[in-house]
């Protein structure tokens, strides 16, 4: 186990922090529309917000993407809450200030260490599509796939929310505090109002058009037909009344009855294009726990979500053909670059193919991250060019496998925070509504997600069914990556990243950053971004990682220079805890 010094008691993010990551707002992604409009800030002022250092502390921690957030969870932990307690109060806050990432009307993935019980357990609170969907549900009347936008504006990309359910089950297996004492501080803030963040408010500005087609999503976010700004006290009165039913309701109270209806209502009355989601839909609702999935990795178990989504199992793919290299030479060498280019290429080749919810269609999950599969995976990377071609593999399985290859778009949202205890306890959650502010429904207070816009639109290539087409009650393919390493049994570190399907790549390359290049889990989060997925290379524009562009471009690369915007949030384990805020975002690590 690694060790550190912690003498001191400790901390707090500064202010110079909070405004530091304040400072870094920048698009969730070029791919959406008008943020191609907006600039990239310019290098040295990207350089100068990565070079922070870790947040320490002796006792507990937590590290989210909001300061209002980390402070609500900050509060229970101080108050003597469990982990467990305090992802409560941190996914409400952050439903109230980051709505366009997570909220009620959303999914995500937990995974919790037990102190007590010495036990990894992963809570599957995903979307679910309506038992009325159909794999076609995404195709126009010739069976074409409908362009992105138009399927996720609007009722038909609602998938029956899980986030709710998730806070409830997780408190109701390891809460200490009282349910509804945890909702409090978001309910205040509701009423009270928060300034709106200039990540917000830039995200408000550039998805406007769209933000304007729903009455109630327009009243909120462009009053009077006007974008809010930063700075701009946002009370949201429908938000506080939301958690007040839940907070004496139980979760039942979001799940059936008048907020249900109302959901329901929203999504199938939706204009233009109305969805399938019904109050039966809501009623059936369940947390799935699920198997972590672990791989081994530099003596560490790195273990995370399994199916539905493909995080643990992609990165553990990539981590595990990367067992046998070294790495050491650090993330400006442009070999490691290309071996972790490649396996990531490799690994996402069989996501396309194999990975899906396997409740629904059969995963290899053991045969993906075999050692021997891998070892065999890994050879390919023996070259000294980029491969020419790469295509899935064959793993081990009982099943015939004949799937076509994924057809699935997944751009950047979503929310990752952190959470240690006093008493030792850990989650890591990734949360999502999918697209920024989701299917762009409010109801209630909160925006609904457009989750099912994760499944391929596609249903078959040439006869061939896609093992991530749309299905009744199924849930959509996620990249989500909740991790925790553990060493000997106990765990390490816990981390995540928001970023659609570059999430597996965010992830992967912070905990080599960490494992390999013995970065500091600030470093680690800080490291210039260079992603491959299905052969071009995305490297960060603004930082260092430009200058890999020449060598990879020799090696036989595509590149593509482009604003990387993780989300990473991560907490180091070891004689103290050290946590770290991803310095693109709004994001804050505070402890004691
Ligand atoms: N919607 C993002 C993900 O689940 O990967």
């Amino acid at each position: 186990m690694r060790t550190f010094l912690t003498g001191l008691a400790l901390l707090a993010a500064t202010s110079a922090q909070a405004q530091q990551a304040a400072d870094a707002v920048q698009p969730e992604a070029a791919t959406q529309g008008a943020f191609e409009a907006i600039s990239p800030e310019v290098a040295e002022a990207l350089e100068a917000k990565f070079a922070g250092t870790p947040v320490t502390a002796d006792n507990w921690m937590v590290a989210a993407a909001n300061p209002w957030a980390v402070q609500a969870g900050a509060d229970v932990l101080a108050a003597g809450g469990t982990a467990a307690d305090a992802l409560v109060a941190v996914q409400a806050m952050l439903g109230l200030v980051e709505p366009q990432s997570s909220g009620l009307g959303g999914g995500a993935f937990l995974v919790y260490y037990d102190a007590a019980t010495a036990t990894l357990t992963t809570l599957d609170g995903r979307e679910t599509a309506p038992q009325a969907a159909t794999p076609r549900l995404f195709q126009d009347a010739a069976g074409e796939p409908l362009g992105f936008f138009d399927a996720v504006v609007g009722g038909l990309s609602v998938g029956t929310p899980g986030t709710p359910a998730l806070m409830a089950d997780a408190h109701a297996r390891w809460g200490a505090l009282d349910w509804s004492a945890l909702l409090a501080p978001a309910i205040t803030r509701a009423e009270e109002g928060f300034e709106v963040s200039p990540r917000l408010a830039g995200l408000i500005a550039a998805d406007a058009e769209r933000l304007g087609r729903f009455q109630s999503t327009a009243d909120y976010f462009l009053p009077g037909g006007t974008p809010l700004v930063a700075g701009d006290l946002l009370q949201n009165a429908a938000y506080a009344e939301t958690l007040r039913a839940i907070a004496t309701g139980g979760v039942e109270a979001f799940y059936t009855g008048p907020i249900a209806q109302d959901i329901v209502a929203t999504v199938q009355g939706a204009e233009g294009n109305p969805g399938v989601l019904s109050e039966v839909d809501l009623s059936l609702y369940q947390v799935k726990e699920r198997a972590p999935v672990c791989v081994t990795y530099r003596a560490h178990d790195v273990c995370g979500m399994g199916p539905p989504s493909s995080g643990a199992l992609t990165v553990g793919q990539i981590l595990g053909m990367l067992e046998s290299y070294d790495l050491s030479a650090g993330p400006a060498d442009d070999e490691v670059r290309r071996l972790i280019g490649d396996a990531s290429r490799l690994a996402f080749a069989d996501r396309g193919r194999y990975m899906a919810d396997s409740d629904f269609v059969p995963v290899p999950t053991d045969g993906l991250v075999d050692p021997a599969y891998l070892a065999e995976r890994a050879a390919l990377l023996s070259g000294d060019d980029a491969l020419p071609e790469v295509a899935p593999g064959a793993p081990a399985f009982d099943h015939a496998l004949n799937w076509a290859d994924d057809a699935s778009l997944e751009l950047p949202s979503t929310s990752h925070f952190v959470i240690v205890d006093g008493a030792g306890n850990v989650a890591s959650m990734t949360t999502t509504i999918e697209n920024g502010f989701g299917s762009r429904l409010m109801v209630r207070g909160f925006l609904l997600n457009n989750e099912l816009t994760d499944f391929s639109f596609r249903s078959h290539e040439d006869g061939v069914p896609i093992a991530n087409r749309v299905e009744p009650g199924k849930r959509p393919r996620s990249s989500m990556s909740p991790t925790i390493v553990m060493q000997d049994g106990a765990p390490v570190l816990a981390i995540g990243s928001p970023g659609g399907s570059r999430i597996i790549g965010y992830v992967a390359q912070s905990i080599i950053a960490y494992l390999d290049w013995d970065m500091d889990v600030q470093q680690a989060l800080s490291v210039p971004h260079a992603v491959n997925r299905f052969g071009t290379y995305d490297v960060e524009e603004g930082t260092s990682a430009e200058a890999l562009a020449p060598a990879l471009t020799e090696l036989g690369y595509e590149v593509n220079t482009r604003a990387l915007t993780s989300g990473l949030h991560a907490i180091e384990i070891g004689d103290g805890l050290r946590g770290g805020a991803d310095p693109r975002r709004e994001g804050i690590a505070l402890g004691r």
